[in-house]
């Protein structure tokens, strides 16, 4: 064997060798077998000073590279080593962060209100509604002012609210995001605004403080009460599963012209009387009315223009009716017994 051949077959034998390793320190030892200072190819460099000068100058270049391509063949090894024991301990250590435990029971839930507020939100937007969000702090303007409860209205008196020293309050209904609708989107539009409000309020079994309504509005040209009456019906059918009765009673609002309240039929009873719609057959549910043209106006549109329909959901109601909840404080109480009854 020449010693150049020498040599290569001592790069074939390192290549096997070296591939064998398990680990960094593994590596290291099999690598000094080589060209560590006691290593084969070492002391073929060390012998090859007793070569002529033109074996030194080919000899020489062959192992210099041999040495550079061994080097070369340990990073490259280290580098797959590392990847593999992170791999085998990725594979090893895998937990399941989202996975139920044995606390499972004592585990969070979505609450009620929140349930059909998605399911509304849902609903709305498979209409083409759009979902807005308000500020829970107001100004005396979104609130009241520009919409139509100018000055000292009287009606100002039946919501009244919680007010912050710098002027401003707690908004007493999401109708507030209808002014914030008219002056910041292009008509025509259809939006509903899911939102907490505050009322200062006498608490009782009917009546909180705070609580949550679905405003929804829709501007456009000639839009009538026939569509509000179909909107509307369209919702409680889809929240209710089965199709409601529905009818309009006159209902004041300074912000709607003409406004109504929208009663359903009961559920319970289907109409013929009990306890819970008080023997009427039916049951309040659904504030209303076409958009009044001052509110039109006072967020900047032609009220020659356009039209629009709005309307108030009151959401804690609707979850009472659902369920057959008899005292709204249970809502938002944090009563662990009570919300447990309601998880999906
Ligand atoms: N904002 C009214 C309330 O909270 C309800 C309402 C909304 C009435 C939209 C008419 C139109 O009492």
């Amino acid at each position: 064997m020449t010693l150049i051949e020498e040599i290569q077959s001592i790069y074939e034998e390192a290549k096997t060798t070296l591939e064998t390793s398990v680990s960094d320190e593994d590596l290291d030892t099999k690598k000094n077998l080589f060209i560590g200072k006691k290593g084969k190819l070492t002391s073929i460099l060390k012998g090859m000073a007793k070569l002529s000068v033109e074996e030194k100058k080919t000899a020489g270049k062959v192992a210099n590279e041999t040495q550079t391509k061994i080097e070369e063949f340990v990073q490259e090894k280290r580098t797959r080593i590392k990847n593999e024991f992170y791999e085998v301990k990725l594979k090893e250590e895998h937990f399941d962060l989202l996975r139920p435990t044995r606390l499972s029971e004592n585990q969070g839930s979505i609450h009620p209100v929140s349930q059909i507020q998605a399911e509304i939100e849902a609903i709305f937007t498979s209409m083409g509604f759009s979902i807005m969000d308000g500020p829970e702090v107001e100004t005396d303007n979104n609130n009241f002012e520009a919409l139509n409860f100018t000055g000292d209205h009287p009606a100002r008196d039946t919501q009244d609210t919680f007010y912050t020293t710098d002027g401003k309050l707690l908004r007493t209904h999401t109708s507030a995001i209808q002014v914030r609708a008219l002056r910041n989107l292009k008509p025509p539009f259809r939006i509903i605004a899911p939102g907490r409000v505050f009322r200062y309020e006498e608490v009782d079994a009917s009546h909180e403080t705070t609580f949550y309504q679905v405003e929804g509005m829709v501007v456009g040209k000639d839009i009538s009460i026939a569509n509000l009456i179909y909107t509307m019906e369209t919702l409680l059918s889809e929240i209710f599963k089965e199709t409601v009765k529905t009818r309009l009673r006159p209902g004041y609002f300074p912000f709607v012209e003409p406004g109504f309240e929208l009663d359903i039929q009961c559920l319970v009873c289907k109409g013929e009387g009990c306890s819970v719609c008080k023997h009427s057959g039916w049951l309040e549910l659904l504030p209303c009315g076409l958009i009044h043209p001052n509110v039109l106006e006072f967020g900047g549109l032609d009220s020659k223009e356009w039209t629009g329909f709005a309307f108030g959901l009151g959401l804690d109601r609707l979850v009472m009716m659902r369920y057959g909840i008899h005292d709204i404080r249970y809502l938002h109480s944090g009563n662990l017994r009570f919300l447990k009854q309601f998880k999906v």
